[in-house]
């Protein structure tokens, strides 16, 4: 089966094929990084343009590298949420006018269940049943996963999501957008143990977060400082992150122990982070169990964990065109 995965939930184009014999035949990604970065952050409707305009160049791309003509698609799949209300439009609308033109199904996928699914299109796969970590811009959560389709939320953000926390400290440190990847570089340089910055709801009994109080440290201590020179901001930023990353990692062991399972699977933006990356494998590795991540390049949105989450979940494909919707907050 060939599936076609459209992902537009927010500023990244993404497109692939994914075949459920031969994988990921073909994917293409634009990136709307530098349309939006003079703002300062994502603006919907430069969002929901852009998408329009790549779309179909993308789809052509992504079936050229296929060397599969649209005819060949069995199934059209799309983010239906959730995310931007304009920008999902765009993609629900192309997904449902090619599943109109060609007469082949259009399912919709939770962009949630696209990220928590992409661990799996790594080698070695994870077995269910696992505990998952998803952090991204607008989510922190950890679920356990016991096969495609059967999720319970074992504990999330009580505030901003972990994506968040990095991206709004970025500007305080006077970093553009997007933060994360920009914060993570500079802490690269940075004494992480330079500012004892609070690890807030570490020791609390449930598996939640809460992030929103760190940006606020950070703040405090930049103001302290008047204006930091280089070695001060990096350091902010190293500190900044240890002390998020630190919670993350003690909230997945404490899931893994509470749920008495040994595999930790993190999807999401913030999976891309090298030092969460490494601090999880170790600390889970100490404790006997096994991390596992989407390939780098699929951490953050894209196309390929769209298609992919479509055809596990419809592996015998999909009936007739849904209704046409989205939905900019869903629940997973
Ligand atoms: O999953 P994603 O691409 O989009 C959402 O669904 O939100 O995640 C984007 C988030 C942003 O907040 C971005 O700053 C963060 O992931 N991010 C990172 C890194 N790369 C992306 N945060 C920390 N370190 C990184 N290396
Ligand atoms: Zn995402």
């Amino acid at each position: 089966m060939l599936v076609l995965g459209i992902e537009t939930s927010c500023d990244e184009t993404g497109v692939a094929l994914y075949d459920s014999v031969g994988g990921l035949l073909g994917e293409a990604l634009h990136s709307q990084v530098d349309l939006h970065a003079r703002y300062g952050g994502v603006v919907p409707e430069l969002a929901s343009r852009d998408h329009i305009r790549r779309l179909i160049p993308l789809t052509q791309d992504a079936l050229r590298q296929a060397g599969k003509p649209l005819s060949a698609l069995d199934l059209i799949a799309y983010t239906q949420g959730p995310g931007l209300a304009g920008a999902l439009l765009v993609g629900a609308s192309v997904a449902s006018g090619l599943g109109l033109a060609l007469g082949k199904p259009v399912v919709g996928i939770h962009h949630l269940e696209g990220h928590l699914l992409s661990p799996l299109l790594a080698e070695p796969r994870p077995e269910f049943p696992f505990a998952a970590l998803l952090v991204s811009g607008g989510h922190t959560q950890l679920m356990r996963v016991d096969g495609v389709g059967r999720y319970a939320l074992l504990g999330e953000t009580v505030d901003d999501a972990a994506g968040e926390a990095f991206d709004k400290t970025a500007t305080l440190l006077g970093l553009g957008y997007p933060g994360g990847p920009a914060l993570a570089k500079l802490a690269e340089k940075g004494d992480a143990r330079r500012f004892a910055f609070p690890r807030p709801m570490i020791g609390s009994a449930d598996l939640d977060f809460s992030f929103s109080g760190l940006k606020t440290a950070v703040l405090t201590r930049l103001r302290q400082h008047g204006e930091p020179d280089a070695q001060a901001r990096a350091d902010l930023a190293a500190s900044f992150q240890a002390a998020v990353v630190d919670v993350l990692v003690a909230k997945c062991l404490a899931a893994l122990a509470r749920e008495g399972l040994d595999r930790l699977v993190v999807a999401g933006g913030v999976g891309a982070n090298a030092s969460l990356r490494e601090r999880l494998v170790q600390a889970v590795r100490d404790k006997g169990g096994e991390v596992f991540f989407p390939p780098l390049r699929l951490c953050t949105d894209n196309g390929a964990m769209i298609a992919f989450a479509a055809a596990l979940k419809h592996p015998a494909g999909a009936r007739g065109a849904e209704a046409f919707a989205v939905h900019p907050r869903w629940d997973l």
